[in-house]
């Protein structure tokens, strides 16, 4: 077992656990957005960050993809944290306005405004990657991908033509935490009058 501590508390995880997969366990909480434990963590949205402190210094980590080690002090409220953990809202809330889940989880944590510039106010993806993740490593299959580049960059069927590869299971819609995915399926499927089961994840 690894020991190690989390806001000055002692905590015993196994090894190969992540230091969010040991505060969950502990329920310490670390708000996430790209993290499931569907799929495999990618590291995209970084709101789980977490300092980490040794001696004199520090750097800031992202939990979910951070390995526990014997002996290391994790703190998941310092200031450092919160300063970048409101920076990132604000850039959420400016990114992907349109979505109620990314206000809701803002304002739990004191944000409710940004100093950022909004381009799109339906707009709710912010790509953070896990509908595409889900299709691929637990459906088995890549009906949507990222396509496009920069600016443009959006969730789709491949080259954004609708296909027959999506078998309408509804876990992209399911796993998805800013309700974009429910309104951008019916542009990946062939059939978007198939109804969608949602499965539980
Ligand atoms: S549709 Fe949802 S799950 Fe997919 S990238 Fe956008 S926010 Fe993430
Ligand atoms: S509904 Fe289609 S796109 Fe979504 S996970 Fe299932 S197969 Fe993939
Ligand atoms: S939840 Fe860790 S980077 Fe998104």
């Amino acid at each position: 077992m690894i020991k190690f501590n989390i806001n000055d508390t002692e905590v015993e995880v196994e090894p190969g656990c992540t230091v969010l997969e040991a505060a969950r366990q502990y329920e310490i909480e670390i708000p996430t957005l790209c993290y499931h434990e569907a799929v495999a963590p990618s590291g995209a949205c970084r709101l789980c960050m977490v300092e980490l402190k040794e001696g004199n210094w520090s750097k800031l980590v992202a939990s979910c993809i951070y390995p526990a080690a014997e002996g290391i002090n994790i703190y998941t409220e310092t200031e450092r944290v919160q300063n970048v953990r409101k920076w990132l809202f604000e850039m959420l809330l400016s990114k992907c306005p349109g979505s109620n889940e990314i206000k809701e989880m803002a304002n739990k944590y004191g944000v409710s405004s940004t100093q950022f510039p909004i381009e799109d106010t339906d707009e709710k993806c912010m790509l953070c990657g896990l509908c595409t993740r889900i299709c691929e490593e637990v459906v088995g299959l890549s009906a949507i991908s990222i396509v496009d580049r920069g600016v443009h960059k959006k969730i789709g069927a491949p080259f954004l033509v609708p296909s027959d590869i999506c078998v309408a299971c509804g876990c992209c819609v399911t796993i998805c935490p800013t309700g974009a995915m429910s309104s951008r399926i019916d542009s990946v499927r062939n059939a978007p009058s198939v109804t969608l089961t949602p499965v539980a994840l």
